[in-house]
C-alpha cells in the first residue's frame, strides 16, 4: 500500500481550464487518501503558506503546478511562483499546462527547468488541450470541448502514478519536455507577453456603457484594473480578456475578429501533435 502523502496543487487559470485539470488531480489524490492543499494564484493569492509548507516538506510531499500557455510560455504569476520557491531536494514536482491548440510552446520545459534549478525532482508532466480563451466569439474555437473525458482519464492516471512513486523514483529528464523544433523554441524564448501586446486586440472602455460596477476588477486574476473612475489596465495585466468577456454591459470593447483566423492558420502551420500528452 502506498503511504499517505501530502500534495500541493498550485495553478493560475483565468479561463477555468487549468483549474479543471487541477480539480481532476485533486479529486484523484483525495480518492487515494492524500492530504491535498490547493492554491489558485489568482487575485489576492498568498503563496507564503505554500512556501512555508515546502520549506519544511520531507519526502512525502508532491507539488503539482499548472499554467495556461500564453504566447508559448507559462504565465507570469506561475513563473514568479516557481522562481520564488524555497529550495528542497525532498519534494517531487509535476508541472502541467493547458494550451489552446496553437502551440504548447516551451511552457512545460521552462517550468521543468526552474523546478529542477530549485532542486526539486521532476516526477512527470502533462500538456492538455483546452478551449482557446481568445476565441470565445468564434463558432468553432480551437480546442473546443477540451479538456474532455479522455483528457481527464489521462490526468487521473498520471496523478495516481505520481502518487504511487517514491520521491526520485523514475524522475523524467528535462530533455523530455524540450520537444519543440529548435527554431520554434528559439523564437519562443524571445517572445513575451509584453512584446505580444502590440499584436493583441486593444481594449477600449466605452464610458457611456460602463456603470463602474467593478466586475472587471473582480474577474481580473492579477489585480491589474484601477478605476479613475472608469477601468484602466495597469502593467500587471496578462491579457486574459476576462474583463472583456465578463463585462455585463459589454463596455470593454476589443475587436477579436482578426484573432480567430490568425490563430487557426498558425495552428495548421505548426500542426502540433499529440494534443494531450503525459510525460512519466
Ligand atoms: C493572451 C493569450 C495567449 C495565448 N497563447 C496561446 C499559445 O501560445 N498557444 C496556445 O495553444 N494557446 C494559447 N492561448 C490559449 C490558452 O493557452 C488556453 O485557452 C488555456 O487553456 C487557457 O487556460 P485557462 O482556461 O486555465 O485560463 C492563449 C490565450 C491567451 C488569452
Amino acid at each position: 500500500m502506498t503511504e499517505k502523502k501530502n500534495a500541493l496543487i498550485v495553478y493560475a487559470s483565468p479561463g477555468g481550464s487549468t483549474r479543471h485539470v487541477a480539480r481532476t488531480i485533486e479529486d484523484r489524490l483525495k480518492e487515494l487518501g492524500g492530504a491535498v492543499s490547493v492554491l489558485d494564484l489568482g487575485r489576492g493569492a498568498d503563496a507564503g503558506a505554500v512556501h512555508d509548507l515546502l520549506s519544511a516538506a520531507a519526502g512525502d510531499t508532491l507539488l503539482f503546478i499548472g499554467s495556461p500557455v500564453y504566447v508559448g510560455r507559462a504565465v507570469p504569476p506561475v513563473m514568479s511562483f516557481l522562481e520564488s520557491l524555497p529550495e528542497n531536494s525532498g519534494v517531487a514536482a509535476f508541472p502541467f499546462v493547458t494550451w489552446g491548440g496553437v502551440s504548447s510552446g516551451i511552457a512545460l520545459w521552462e517550468m521543468g527547468k526552474t523546478i529542477k534549478e530549485k532542486g526539486y525532482h521532476l516526477a512527470g508532466a502533462a500538456k492538455v488541450l483546452a478551449v482557446h480563451t481568445m476565441m470565445w466569439q468564434e463558432d468553432e474555437p480551437l480546442g473546443e470541448g477540451h479538456p474532455d473525458p479522455d483528457d481527464d482519464d489521462m490526468i487521473r492516471n498520471l496523478a495516481a502514478a505520481v502518487y504511487a512513486k517514491a520521491v526520485g523514483e523514475g524522475d523524467i529528464p528535462l530533455d523530455a519536455l524540450d520537444y519543440q523544433p529548435e527554431p520554434l523554441k528559439q523564437e519562443m524564448l524571445k517572445s513575451s507577453l509584453k512584446q505580444a501586446e502590440e499584436k493583441l486586440p486593444n481594449r477600449k472602455v466605452d464610458e457611456d456603457l460602463c456603470t463602474e460596477c467593478g466586475i472587471c476588477a473582480d474577474v481580473c486574476p492579477t489585480d491589474a484594473i484601477a478605476f479613475t473612475p472608469y477601468p484602466e489596465f495597469g502593467p500587471a495585466c496578462i491579457f486574459c480578456f476576462n474583463c472583456v468577456r465578463e463585462c455585463p454591459e459589454e463596455a470593454i470593447k476589443a475587436d477579436m475578429s482578426p484573432v480567430g483566423p490568425r490563430l487557426k492558420a498558425r495552428s495548421e502551420q505548426l500542426d502540433e501533435r499529440p494534443f494531450t500528452k503525459g510525460f512519466l
